[in-house]
């Protein structure tokens, strides 16, 4: 890994085994972005990559000149208004009223390793040999706005890392319209889009279209990352698959509100831009102050979405989750929501809690309803002390029950919001974000705390600072039932109106650092709603989120795997729950809910006394599989292989380091009769290894698996033996595969 400076040719040259990342000084000052790709051999010159001609209807910098266009131009940072038309990165309003500015480049540095974002989820390293970071300050000599942008390259994989830091050395304040984390300009725009899309319920389903002239986009201007637009992006070749071919993909470690932008030209070249949604934020920097942008990362591969993913996983499992969960296999649980919903007692929580030890489970989790006034969703949302009525000996005593059943217990909080029937609520009305005068709009008869605000995240600190002291709580559920609306903070004067959104989700991150760094073994799951905020900014804090509400094992493989493509295994919460499945009412085999839910940090979200003798035989196995394979399971190397987006089978694999074990989860929705014979081609497999299929008794080497394929058929397709169970829709086996120990 290397990051040089050509001097005379003012060209940076980022690169390592995998990538090259390049970058000029152009004549005007600004940052052209020359190359971004497969690593390529360095030399002292590459200007010749920054094509300019003369075209009609362009407007141009230089007088004499009619070349020199920023339009058409690939850039790194590019400003509004002289001569771009397309996005900007950066929109700056100063003291008169203009919104023209002129980043000229000032000087750089080369830094060993990786700086801390301040207050801000961020990459990190362990090391100073791991990674290397260009900075790069840019200077405004009208405004005095200056900007230092950060590009970390790792020693190996195809990552970049980037941000961006403003500080005002002038005299008067001016407000940031827009301050972009991330532009990539690229010289053709083949590419197909992949974005995961959803709702509730329904969230990270893959959506693919091709590029067009134009701008297209995701973002949210909810307050929270959502459902609706997860905040990652990947641009692949038309041809690129799985298992080969080029992609981007573009992640942004933020969970508030966000941009992520493609724009073609009329000469089909591309601007990516990720950052904060501009329509929702400005900031005002004042004299002497800075702004730090989040960070986005861009990872590039030249072999397949797989490839891509994998990098991220690893990234995202090793250098961006952080402490002392942060490598170990996860707790398997029974989390009591579907299992009872509000309507429970201490002594029904710990029969649930002791069938669940009998069976093996580890953390027992109480949901919501145990605080407050709180016998609904109406009441209690802030006050977060023990309801006496169901909980009489407090969460103290509940939990000292749960730890002699020889089970860990977890609680369940949520503690951006309020209800108006609260003792909270009552003390402090006007600590909810509302605009005055104006209707103030509820969602689940809650209102969001003004966690802008500083007292109001001391308030709600205190509160869960005493549970935890006091408490044997081990894990944290954090949940968010709400987004953002009629956006105002009474701490905030009008000017400073715009940035009431960022300086929210600032106030999240600051609850849960304080949180995780004074309870530093307690394992924190964030939660959405399910995932309407499962990012890669929440990682940093909680290793682990609630996927989705939806626990329906058939709507999961959509779901899941359309997550995959970010996120890692180990941070996928999934459970398994009752049939009639409470969201889509389907039925379908305690195995296939098991077998989906293995990929994930698995867990039970039912009431384990309600299920037969037979199912509880099953239940304990289940358990005992997933201890055995956990490890693997959630860090090994994950491999997508068939696709629940295009057809009746879904298969995916994960790997052990040592490539000595393997796991295939192989789903079928509907049953076929007389139907085909199935093969599925396998992954990441070492060739010379001979491998046990336990489910066969068959011996394969490892390229047989990977060329000619694990045979997936059954042999029910519409005749069935006698002494053979049918199978029937939403049928799924998990193959294991070990190298036999000779
Ligand atoms: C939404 C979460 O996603 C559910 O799992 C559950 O915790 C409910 N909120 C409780 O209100």
């Amino acid at each position: 890994m290397s990051i040089l400076y050509h001097d005379n040719s003012k060209i940076f040259h980022l690169y390592n085994d995998s990538i090259s990342y390049i970058i000029t000084v152009m004549r005007n000052g600004h940052l052209g972005q020359l190359y971004f790709g497969k690593k390529i051999h360095d030399k002292e010159d590459f200007s010749y990559l920054l094509e300019t001609c003369e075209r009609p209807m362009t407007s141009y910098i230089y007088e004499n000149d009619r070349t020199f266009s920023l339009e058409h131009i690939r850039q790194e940072y590019p400003v509004f208004g002289s001569t771009d038309y397309r996005q900007p990165a950066i929109d700056i309003q100063q003291s008169n009223g203009s919104r023209i500015s002129d980043f000229k480049y000032d000087s750089h540095k080369i830094i060993k390793g990786k700086p801390k974002l301040d207050g801000l989820p961020a990459i990190y390293t362990e090391s100073e040999d791991e990674a290397e970071t260009l900075a790069i300050i840019l200077k405004d000599h009208v405004s005095k706005v200056c900007v230092e942008l950060y590009y970390t390259i790792f020693i190996t994989g195809g990552i970049v890392a980037r941000s961006a830091r403003l500080w005002n050395e002038g005299t008067s304040s001016v407000q940031i319209k827009r301050a972009m984390s991330l532009c990539l300009d690229l010289p053709d725009s083949d590419y197909e889009w992949v974005q995961l899309s959803g709702c509730w319920a329904r969230e990270c389903h893959i959506h693919k279209r091709n590029l067009e002239q134009g701008i297209q986009s995701i973002g949210s201007m909810r307050g929270n990352s959502s459902h609706e637009q997860n905040p990652f992006l990947v641009l692949k070749r038309q041809n690129t698959n799985e298992r080969a071919g080029e992609a981007i993909g573009f992640s942004f470690i933020y969970s508030g509100n966000y941009k992520i932008l493609a724009e073609v030209d009329a000469h089909e070249t591309l601007r990516v831009l990720v950052g904060i949604d501009p329509e929702t934020f400005e900031w005002k920097l004042e004299s002497g102050a800075s702004f730090q942008t989040p960070e986005a990362v861009m990872v590039y591969t030249a072999h397949g979405l797989n490839q891509m993913s994998q990098t991220f996983h690893k990234l995202y499992q090793k250098r961006l989750a952080r402490g002392y969960w942060r490598d170990r296999a996860r707790p398997i649980l029974n989390n009591n929501w579907e299992a009872t919903y509000f309507d429970f007692t201490e002594d029904r929580l710990i029969e649930i809690a002791a069938k669940a030890k009998e069976c093996g489970v580890e953390l027992f989790v109480l949901d919501d309803g145990w605080f407050g006034e709180r016998s609904s969703d109406r009441a209690g949302l802030g006050d977060w002390t023990a309801n006496k009525e169901r909980l009489p000996n407090g969460i103290t005593g509940l939990a000292e029950r749960i730890e002699e059943l020889g089970l860990k217990f977890g609680l369940w909080f949520e503690p951006e919001m309020v209800n108006k029937d609260s003792d909270f609520y009552r003390e402090h009305p006007d600590w909810i974000i509302s605009t005055p005068d104006r209707q103030i709009s509820h969602g689940r008869y809650q209102y969001v705390l003004d966690f802008s605000r500083k007292e109001v995240v001391d308030a709600i600190y205190d509160q869960m600072a005493k549970i935890l002291s006091e408490a044997k709580v081990s894990y944290i559920k954090w949940d968010m039932n709400r987004s953002i609306t009629e956006c105002y903070s009474k701490a905030l004067p009008a000017d400073r109106q715009g940035e009431v959104y960022h300086r929210y989700i600032l106030g999240v991150y600051d609850l849960y650092e304080r949180l995780t760094s004074q309870f530093p073994k307690v394992l924190f799951e964030s939660c959405a709603s399910g995932g309407g905020r499962f990012d890669a900014g929440m990682l940093y804090y909680a290793p682990q989120g609630w996927a989705s509400d939806d626990s329906d094992a058939i709507e999961r493989l959509k779901i899941q795997y359309g997550t995959s493509m970010c996120y890692p295994i180990s941070s996928m919460g999934t459970h398994v729950s009752v049939v009639p499945n409470h969201q889509v009412f389907r039925n379908t085999p305690l195995h296939t809910r098991a077998n989906v839910a293995y990929f994930g940090t698995f867990g039970y979200e039912l009431d384990l006394n309600k299920l037969t003798e037979q199912e509880l035989i099953e239940v304990k196995e289940q358990i005992a599989f997933m201890k055995k394979y956990r490890e693997i399971l959630q860090f090994g190397t994950f491999y997508r292989l068939k696709s629940p987006f295009e057809g009746n089978e879904t298969v995916w694999m994960v790997v052990s380091e040592d490539q000595k074990t393997a796991l295939v989860g192989w789903y079928r929705i509907l049953n076929c009769v007389n139907a085909s014979y199935t093969r599925v081609r396998l992954e990441g497999l070492n060739p010379q290894f001979c491998y046990h299929n336990l489910k066969t008794g068959r011996c394969h080497f490892g390229d047989e698996l990977m060329h000619v394929g694990l045979i997936t058929s059954d042999e029910t397709a519409g005749q069935v033996p006698s002494d053979v169970t049918p199978y029937t829709d939403f049928e799924s086996r998990i193959y294991v595969l070990e190298v036999a120990e000779s």
